[in-house]
């Protein structure tokens, strides 16, 4: 009786031992989650994807929405699945390289006011045009049923998006996804502006040359440097993503409150380049470990973005 008590009991332990030994493994089986991400062309690529391989060596299944026109977000990945809407225009090589070699032109000159407002109102329509091109993507998307009802049945966890390109929030809306955002500019305006206190009288703006203690006229330059950009954002949002947004998602939406909405905001920043400010606690910073700083001077300009360059970041 007394070795059928302790047999017995053995074997209770057994049986809670195997179902903590469940209850710890278990979880971990599960974890991964499904992350569908809209990425942006060029730099903004290439950041991503080293968030992207970082997410996939963790055990999250990816998967990328890019059009069949990308130039950067390539189809085979051993790091994730790629999904392709057809698009007649997308940035390409062609389009982006003119861009670059005008703005690396202005930088290398002095950044006088003058300048920067050429180069800002100058740029303008170019800018326009890649949102324009950029928006065709989730236009499509919603006539593509096949596609949609494929991402429905896929039950993803989150939509991952770089939101200098306005597309993310549209599509993380019309699927009801969590949104989140690996962001260092949403659209023209830097993004730690849109959400978080920021008076303007003490937070540098990018391209400004200004640090954190300005005098009464580099007060009055970062006040016009900041409502430019916001002007800019606005003639964006409104003539572009609001027609999307109104589209696909009825019309009482307001693009500016979905894109600021975002859950989280992972921001390519680093504390070292930048000047401390009140942040809020949806942001977090995604800084870059130095071993990915060596992967390429290219990688290290995209996330280094100082004050005073604003080219690519
Ligand atoms: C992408 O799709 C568009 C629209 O269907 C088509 O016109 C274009 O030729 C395609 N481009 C490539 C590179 O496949």
């Amino acid at each position: 009786f007394v070795l059928g008590l302790f047999l017995c009991c053995v074997m209770r332990l057994v049986c809670c031992c195997s179902a903590l030994l469940l209850l710890v493994l278990t979880p971990r089986v599960c974890q991964g989650g499904k992350i569908l991400v809209l990425p942006g062309e060029g730099s903004h690529w290439v950041n991503m994807d080293i968030v992207l391989q970082a997410l996939h060596s963790r055990g999250h299944s990816v998967t990328v929405m890019r059009s069949n026109k990308s130039w950067y977000v390539k189809e085979k990945a051993p790091h994730y699945n790629a999904i392709t809407v057809q698009v007649e225009r997308s940035l390409d090589e062609s389009f982006v390289a003119p861009i670059v070699s005008e703005t690396i032109a202005f930088e290398r000159g002095s950044l006088a006011l003058t300048n920067y407002l050429y180069v800002t109102i100058g740029m303008f329509g170019r800018f326009r045009e890649a949102h324009e091109i950029v928006s065709e993507l989730p236009s499509a998307l919603p006539d593509n049923t096949e596609l949609v009802t494929w991402v429905k049945d896929s039950k993803f966890d989150l939509l991952l998006t770089d939101p200098c390109w306005g597309g993310g929030a549209i599509v993380a809306k019309y699927f009801n996804l969590p949104l989140v955002y690996n962001v260092r500019w949403l659209l023209i305006m830097e993004a730690h502006l849109a959400i978080a206190p920021s008076p303007i009288s003490y937070i540098p703006i990018t391209l400004s040359g200004n640090t954190d203690k300005m005098t009464y006229l580099q007060r009055v330059k970062n006040m016009m440097l900041h409502i430019i950009s916001q002007v800019q954002n606005n003639i964006i949002i409104r003539d572009i993503y609001q027609k999307v947004c109104e589209k696909y998602l009825g019309p009482d939406c307001d693009y500016y409150q979905l894109m600021i909405d975002a859950d989280i905001w992972l921001l390519r920043t680093d504390f070292v380049f930048d000047y401390p400010r009140p942040t809020m606690p949806n942001m977090l910073t995604l800084i870059p470990n130095t071993k990915e700083i060596k992967v390429s001077l290219f990688v290290m300009f995209s996330f280094v973005c100082l004050p005073r360059h604003r080219l690519w970041c």
